[in-house]
């Protein structure tokens, strides 16, 4: 094992966590959420979430990150056991590498999505068919689905090509796997933070770009007047206090500010680990949440949403981005081919959320590849082609199966589900077992901001009581339907009766890997004791 790897440079270091923070989920998942928990409405809960669960979260992480780093450990298993003395902490810091593994595998998918796109939009491929049906059926067809109806009236007459075969998006994935792990062959400086300082300020431009052109966009149809920009935004930025009363606005905004922030995946700990124990966290934590809110309210926010509104409608628009991806990749298609210089701007749109796609996938890979470094000694182009393989592996029934709910299920169980729980129980070891003197001491050495005190009793108390309620309404209220395929939270109507041997072979294998991580773990640990 060579010299620890470290930031290269204070800006770099912030670039690459923005990277790692600002993703699809501020640009694809962020409007879906707020479009079908009511725009406005949704708004309170989310600001309260982030204050109260994101900032702190923020903090605990890179102090645990720093703080097992320093230690010699850049994963969770190492980071739980320096915070918990106990031969059970290093199980718990498993959930830091299945949860990003998991994630990364049906990121990556979605990612390659966005590569794919840049070119179809570029190249005008699905030009020519400006409605919400044939895009939708492009989409389907690209994903490889069976039994669609290519010839219904409004698609096949509309004379565009559909894909006749998934192979076009296997190219696509393989080519967006490559990159990634390519690039985390070069290390976390010569790497992820190269790569964030060029990715971030791209981003950021075609973002105001974007922005602006939908800000211009007033209102499509004079013959519509409802269909508008103005519409939109109001949709989105009216607070309906309303909401605050139901539980499952507030568990979606938690949802969300975990997903867009990183939380509880092991992976801002991870980055945060490749710092010196002088170096300030307050403050650039604080830094990388703000501009994660930034890129996620005030450009994602202008984005989809508002674009939507102007040419489906406000109901329309809610309808169509109940369907997870439907917005970015059919709706938006269908406005570019309205728009002059559609293809301009829909390649700019795609190639935004494949930069920011990028930046995250990366800091998904990373915790795996520094486990591997750090516990089993392997040299970074060795983890890089372990962690290729895994993830090659998982996603061939996440390609194959998509239709079948193998991504739904990924994202479920490790996207939504297994942030809160590593969230709950990695505070609490935070605050209540390693305590708060040592934490807060932890967080704010080398501080080059005073962290306002309240925040030591929010982490204390406020936090891991929030999130002590979000986690049983998830165990008793979310989880049973799920579990027993009744209507629920993941299938609205129930399960797809056919479907049910793929769900069960999702969960399968998703606890097969972390019963194999777990194995990773114990064996990397006896052979230490062995060796010491
Ligand atoms: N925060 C990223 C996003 O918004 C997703 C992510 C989760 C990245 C966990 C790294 C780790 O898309």
């Amino acid at each position: 094992m060579g010299e620890r790897e470290r930031w290269g440079t204070r800006v770099g270091l912030i670039l690459a966590m923005a990277g790692n923070a600002v993703g699809l989920g501020n640009f694809l998942r962020f409007p879906v959420q707020a479009a079908s928990n009511g725009g406005g409405a949704f708004m309170i809960p989310y600001f309260i979430c982030f204050l109260l669960l994101g900032i702190p979260m923020m903090w605990v992480e890179w102090s645990i990150g720093r703080h097992g780093g320093v230690r010699n450990h850049s994963s969770t298993p190492g980071m739980m056991e320096r915070i918990w003395d106990h031969p059970a902490a290093k199980y718990i810091g498993v959930m830091g590498l299945w949860g990003p593994l998991v994630v990364m595998t049906y990121y990556t998918y979605i990612e390659s999505w966005s590569l794919g796109y840049t070119f179809f939009t570029g190249l005008g491929s699905y030009w020519g068919a400006a409605e919400f049906e044939p895009m939708v059926a492009f989409l389907r067809s690209y994903h490889g689905y069976s039994g669609l109806d290519l010839t219904a009236p409004g698609v096949g007459d509309v004379g565009i090509t559909y894909f006749t075969s998934i192979l076009p998006a296997y190219a696509f994935f393989i080519i967006t796997l490559v990159v990634n792990i390519w690039i985390l062959s070069k290390g976390v400086s010569g790497g992820i933070e190269t790569i964030a300082k060029i990715a971030m300020p791209t981003l950021f431009v075609f973002a105001i770009v974007l922005v602006i052109r939908v800000l211009t966009l007033g209102t499509p149809d004079p013959a519509l007047p409802d269909y508008s920009i103005a519409t939109g935004m109001g949709f989105v930025w009216n607070p309906v206090p309303a909401a605050l009363t139901s539980s499952s606005v507030w568990l979606a905004a938690a949802g969300q500010v975990f997903f867009t922030l990183s939380l509880g995946l092991g992976s801002i700990h991870c980055y945060a680990s490749y710092l010196r124990e002088k170096d300030d966290i307050a403050l650039t934590g604080l830094t990388t949440a703000a501009t994660n809110e930034f890129a996620e309210v005030v450009l994602g926010g202008t984005l989809a949403i508002p674009a939507a509104v102007a040419f489906f409608g406000l109901e329309r628009t809610q309808e169509l981005a109940g369907n997870g991806f439907d917005l970015a990749f059919a709706v938006m298609p269908t406005l570019f081919q309205q728009i002059p210089g559609g293809q301009l701007f829909g390649s700019l749109w795609f190639g935004l959320l494949f930069f920011a796609g990028i930046t995250s996938s990366l800091a998904m890979g990373q915790p795996v590849m520094a486990f591997l470094q750090d516990e089993y000694g392997m040299t970074r182009q060795r983890a890089a082609i372990v962690l290729g393989g895994i993830v090659f592996a998982l996603c061939q029934p996440v390609i194959l199966f998509n239709q079948q709910g193998f991504l739904g299920e990924f994202d479920f169980w490790a996207g939504t589900f297994g942030l809160v729980l590593l969230a709950t129980i990695e505070i609490i070891l935070f605050a209540w077992v390693f305590g708060m003197d040592k934490g807060w001491q932890a967080l704010t050495a080398g501080a080059d901001m005073k962290v306002p005190i309240v925040f030591r009793y929010i982490i204390q108390f406020v936090t891991p009581a929030m999130l002590l309620v979000i986690l049983g309404t998830w165990l008793f209220g979310t989880l049973p339907p799920v579990l027993a395929n009744e209507p629920s939270a993941l299938y609205p109507t129930g399960p797809v009766p056919e479907y049910i041997p793929f769900i069960n072979a999702a969960r399968l294998t998703m606890l097969a890997l972390f019963v194999g991580l777990c194995g990773m773990v114990a064996y990397a640990w006896r052979n230490r004791s062995l060796e010491a």
